[in-house]
């Protein structure tokens, strides 16, 4: 591809830091990998002579979303019958260590892989992961038709393959979300499979005002200007790029059964009642193309 997508990737270089703040919160969740990658990339970060940024430790209701997300997200990929996963700004999410045995590609920006590769080397060395040969990392933007068409060449042709995405959509705008998209649509056209994502909408509150809620997260852009307004004008965005989800596709974050049994609620002192209002109108969703009699 052209130098568009190449300016693209470099132009992107200041949403890395966004993944250190998830992976912070997720320490709070029971992912066995998610402390030690948080303490490895913080290190190598400031080694490199970057300041870390502010956790903003008050925000505790990050912690029991980012438990909540991993939860929906797994549950998702099961529904989805995920057999070979493209993992897109997948930042240091643990998902790839723990999803044993398929093949998983992430692709996230070089400098992102870059600190990622070294955080699983350092931790494979002490004994903490396994480096397993189909867990690959590939750099480039997922903006780039160049860069998916790397990522996809990993996987076997003859199965589907399931997209995965998470709090990554938040950060583009929607000329991006939609080259995204039909990166997507080509991959899904040409392997079949689905999309697995949440969608970056703007909740809000019962008087049916916006409510604040999100963060930029230590990224310049205003990740409030760029949300859709609502989760319809999101999906209708989907449908736009022939891109469908139906409720039984969907799991809200606050439904019951998700929000029971996470250990992050004791830990940043929060109920049920107070997580469940705060994730009141999210949801992940799987996706599939519009009219499509693949799986
Ligand atoms: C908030 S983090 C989310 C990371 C991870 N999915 C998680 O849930 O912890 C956003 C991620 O998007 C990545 N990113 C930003 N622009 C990108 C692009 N154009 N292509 C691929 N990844 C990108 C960032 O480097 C970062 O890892």
């Amino acid at each position: 591809m052209g130098s568009p997508a190449k300016a693209s990737v470099e132009s992107f270089d200041d949403i890395a830091p966004t993944a250190l703040f998830t992976a912070y919160w997720r320490q709070y969740g029971n992912d066995p990998h998610a402390g030690p990658i948080f303490e490895t990339a913080a290190a190598i970060w400031q080694q490199c002579g970057a300041p870390l940024p502010d956790f903003r430790k008050d925000e505790r209701y990050h912690g029991p979303t980012m438990e909540i997300r991993q939860k929906v997200g797994d549950l998702l990929l099961k529904k989805a019958v995920a057999t070979q996963v493209l993992d897109l700004g997948a930042g240091l999410s643990p998902r790839g260590l723990s999803k044993l045995g398929i093949p998983y590609v992430e692709l996230d920006i070089p400098v992102m892989t870059t600190l990622k590769e070294m955080v699983l080397q350092r931790l494979h060395r002490t004994g903490l992961v396994e480096r397993r040969p189909n867990h690959i990392l590939v750099p480039g933007s997922a903006l780039d038709p160049d860069t998916f068409a790397q990522a996809v060449s990993h996987f076997d042709r003859a199965k589907p393959v399931t997209v995965f995405s998470e709090g990554f959509l938040h950060y583009l705008n929607n000329d991006q979300r939609a080259q995204v998209a039909t990166n997507v649509v080509r991959v899904l056209t040409e392997f079949g499979g689905a999309w697995v994502t949440d969608l970056p909408h703007l909740p809000l509150g019962s008087d049916g005002a916006p409510v604040p809620r999100f963060q930029n997260l230590g990224t310049s852009r205003d990740v409030r200007g760029l949300a859709f307004a609502d989760q319809d004008t999101a999906l209708k965005f989907f449908a736009g790029q022939r891109l469908v989800t139906k409720p039984e596709d969907s799991i809200a974050y606050a439904d019951p059964g998700i929000l029971s049994g996470l250990v992050s609620l004791d830990r940043v002192d929060l109920t049920k009642a107070e997580v469940a209002k705060k994730q009141s109108t999210w949801a992940m969703h799987i996706f599939h193309l519009a009219g499509s009699t693949r799986a």
